[in-house]
């Protein structure tokens, strides 16, 4: 077990302070950080440039507040969201701990955001993008699944003039029956609906799916098989309900950082499997206690494109980026 890490000030505060505090503080650490070569590794994709396979994942900057500044600290591409059509405020109680020793984080936000129309301002404003930028969508607490579609249709319709590409959330644990929506029983009709309302949009951006790491291997395979027509790639996998033994935090929520490595592998794996040799240009977006030079190189040869942070950026900081081109550059 090791000990505290007294040089990341962040990690005196409470996990909800440093996380509300990020935003603020993030500008000035991207303007300290000396200047460095942010390419490596670099796909086209789609008509996209991807200057590094690292990303910040989903709800790391669920505003688009800090956006400039990410890509400035040197991300290869962008996440913003998760974004409902209406605003909404988080679930009640403590909704975000981490644990230094088995570096994890737990969460049961729930999608806080501002809704679609404040979120259309901030993007305005971030013209100098030079990187893609996902757009990561998902339903209000109070809309029924049976009516989920609709709540995509209007993140659709109202962010597709600002998204390089969307994930489609259906996996987060935090939004009573969101989960469902995965199931090959609603999965088929949810994404014909979608797919059929993006021909009729001027621009056509491509789909990716943001998948759980708790569903059996038989589900999985489904959902892979169900959702392959119609969408452009995976974002392999959201938090875990599963616990360790000896895990400090409570059955709600989601978990993730390093106890979410192992089933993160597991479904890169069986993506792998499924697709085999059909899996054409999809992209695959490997997040799950990604945390080094290493693991990235780990999930690279696996068969992920590109990889994404958030439990790692928490416990390293904001630099993990540079980090890793630096252990790029030496080959460790
Ligand atoms: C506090 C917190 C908030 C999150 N919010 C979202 C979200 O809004 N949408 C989403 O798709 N995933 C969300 N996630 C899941 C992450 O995008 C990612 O899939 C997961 O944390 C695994 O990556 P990690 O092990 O690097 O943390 C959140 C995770 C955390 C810890």
């Amino acid at each position: 077990m090791s000990s505290f890490p007294w040089s990341r000030p962040w990690l005196w505060l409470p996990s909800e302070l440093s996380h509300n505090l990020s935003p603020l503080v993030l500008p000035a650490l991207s303007k300290v950080a000396p200047s460095f070569d942010p390419r490596w590794k670099s796909l086209d994709w789609q008509g996209l440039h991807f200057r590094n396979p690292m990303g910040i994942a989903g709800g790391v900057d669920k505003k688009g507040s800090s956006l400039k500044s990410w890509q400035a600290l040197g991300a290869g591409f962008l996440e913003v969201g998760t974004v409902t059509p209406e605003a909404q405020g988080p679930n009640p109680g403590v909704i975000i701990r981490r644990d230094w020793p088995t570096r994890a984080l737990w969460n049961k936000m729930g999608f806080p955001n501002p809704g679609i129309e404040p979120l259309v301002e901030q993007l305005k404003n971030f013209k100098s993008r030079k990187v893609p930028l996902f757009i990561n969508i998902g339903k209000n607490r109070w809309t029924a699944n049976e009516e989920a579609h609709l709540d995509y249709e209007k993140c659709i319709a109202g962010l597709h003039p600002f998204a390089d590409a969307f994930v489609i959330n259906l996996s987060s644990p935090n939004t009573k029956g969101l989960r469902e929506l995965q199931e090959k029983s609603s999965l088929q009709n949810f994404l014909n609906y979608l797919f059929e309302k993006k021909q009729s949009l001027a621009k056509s951006t491509p789909f990716l799916l943001k998948l759980s790491p708790d569903m059996s291997r038989p589900s999985f395979t489904e959902t892979i098989e169900v959702s392959a027509p119609f969408v452009d790639g995976w974002i392999l996998t959201n938090t875990t309900q599963s616990r360790e033994v000896g895990s400090p935090f409570p059955s709600e929520g989601g978990v993730s950082g390093k106890p979410l490595k192992s089933l993160s592998l597991q479904s890169l794996e069986w993506l792998s499997q499924s697709l085999g040799d059909q899996r054409k240009d999809k992209l695959v977006v490997s997040v799950g206690g990604v945390d080094s030079y290493s693991e990235i190189m780990h999930r690279l040869e696996m068969g992920a494109d590109l990889v994404q942070f958030y439990a790692a950026l928490v416990f390293q900081g904001p630099f993990l980026f540079k980090k890793v081109l630096k252990a790029a550059l030496k080959g460790s």
